[in-house]
């Protein structure tokens, strides 16, 4: 019988390139959605029209009770989150709820569902479980690269959230016996990132500034450094945690940083255009406290599980350009969720 994955952020890029890559694998496949007329549900319906919809709300413990005992999955890809950093200080509170909580609800609702006493040490049935964790988590770096053993400093509310939803999947495999590991990824993107992303938002100006939709571009800290992947690269490893032999953490990223101001080179040049001529630093789009570098150190994957990334970071942008050339070209909305590649 194929196995069963239930998939919360089903409608996020993440979402569905795992989605896509379960499927591949011959996995019956289910996505819990929220909201009575998520817009992005039809997008993502529309690209994966396999993947079965389950009503669910991170905030809603009833709701995700009640989702285990429909799908009864072999595995939980929690993915759903308030994942936008900057959005993190405008609603400190939701982010704590969605992206921290959440990740409580969710092991509460594998522990109810497999039948377990809450405070009782015992091993929680089958169900294996995979959290979102982040290298926002390492916030201000103790150290260069980051691996599974570097101390976390997060610097948003955001980062402070995941880190809490980290623990609680360690004390999870700890107290119930639970298979549940975090992936601690570095940010990857993709032609389906959020438009509200850097890299999303840096090829999104591009591909508007030559097609004569824009003049400029305005961006915040161009020093800021990160560890930018492929995503379909990152969902592959999600899986192979869970189907590793013993529940481990594992840091996922390139062990390349670029900063702001390369990946802002990358993308015009891949159109042709001179980034200098457009390209305005606004300091309001400066953060309250910034993650200034992160850099992974991969090897605990490479070596343990045999993965690594495929896309190089000029190919990822390279792509990046010319999906949202091609997007803009056809007439599509980014900001209307109108169209996915
Ligand atoms: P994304 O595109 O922003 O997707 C977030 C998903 O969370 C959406 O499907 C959204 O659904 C869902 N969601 C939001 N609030 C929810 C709620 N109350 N209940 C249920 N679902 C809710 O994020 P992503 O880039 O795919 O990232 C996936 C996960 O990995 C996130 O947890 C993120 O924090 C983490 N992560 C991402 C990166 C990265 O670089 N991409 C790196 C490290 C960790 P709606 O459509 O309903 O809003
Ligand atoms: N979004 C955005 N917009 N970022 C900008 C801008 C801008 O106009 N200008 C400069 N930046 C800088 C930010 O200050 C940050 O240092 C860097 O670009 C990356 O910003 P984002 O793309 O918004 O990603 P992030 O690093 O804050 O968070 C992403 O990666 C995390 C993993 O490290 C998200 O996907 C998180 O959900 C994820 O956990």
């Amino acid at each position: 019988m194929a196995r069963r994955a239930l998939i919360t952020g089903i409608t996020g890029q993440d979402g569905s390139y795992l989605a896509e890559h379960l499927l591949s694998e011959g996995y019956e496949v289910w996505g819990l959605a929220r909201g009575q007329a998520n817009p992005r549900v039809s997008r993502m319906r529309k690209l994966l029209s396999d993947v079965q919809v389950v009503r669910g709300d991170l905030l809603d413990q009833g709701s995700l009770i009640s989702a285990v005992e429909r799908v009864q999955p072999d595995e939980v890809y929690n993915l759903g989150a308030i994942s936008f950093v900057p959005m993190s200080w405008e609603q400190a509170e939701l982010t704590a709820e969605v992206t921290g909580m959440g990740v409580l609800r969710m092991l509460e609702a594998i522990r109810v569902c497999s039948g377990v006493s809450r405070g009782v040490s015992s091993a929680v049935g089958n169900i294996r479980f995979y959290q979102a964790s982040s290298s926002e988590m390492f916030g201000q770096v103790t150290e260069t690269p980051q691996n599974e053993s570097t101390g976390f400093h997060p610097r948003s509310p955001y980062g402070v959230a995941k880190a809490y939803g980290h623990f609680l999947t360690q004390n999870y495999r700890e107290s119930y016996g639970m298979f549940a590991v975090s992936g601690i990824l570095f940010n990857h993107e993709s032609p389906r990132r959020g438009a509200e992303f850097v890299t999303r938002k840096v090829t999104l100006g591009v591909a508007r500034i030559k097609l004569g939709l824009a003049t400029e571009l305005r961006l915040g800290n161009l020093e800021a450094r990160r560890d930018w992947g492929f995503a379909g690269d990152y969902v592959r490893a999600m899986h192979l945690m869970l189907r590793a032999s013993k529940p481990e953490d594992y840091v996922i990223g390139t062990g390349r940083m670029k900063s702001v101001r390369e990946l802002v080179q990358a993308a015009f040049t891949a159109a042709g255009l001179d980034w200098e001529q457009y390209v305005i630093v606004d300091q309001a789009l400066h953060r309250p406290a910034e993650v200034d570098l992160l850099c992974a150190d991969p090897k605990k994957a490479r070596v343990q599980l045999g993965w690594e990334p495929t896309v190089s970071f000029d190919d990822l942008i390279a792509m990046m350009v010319e999906s949202d050339l091609r997007l803009l070209t056809d007439g599509g909305d980014p900001d209307q969720d109108s169209s996915w590649p």
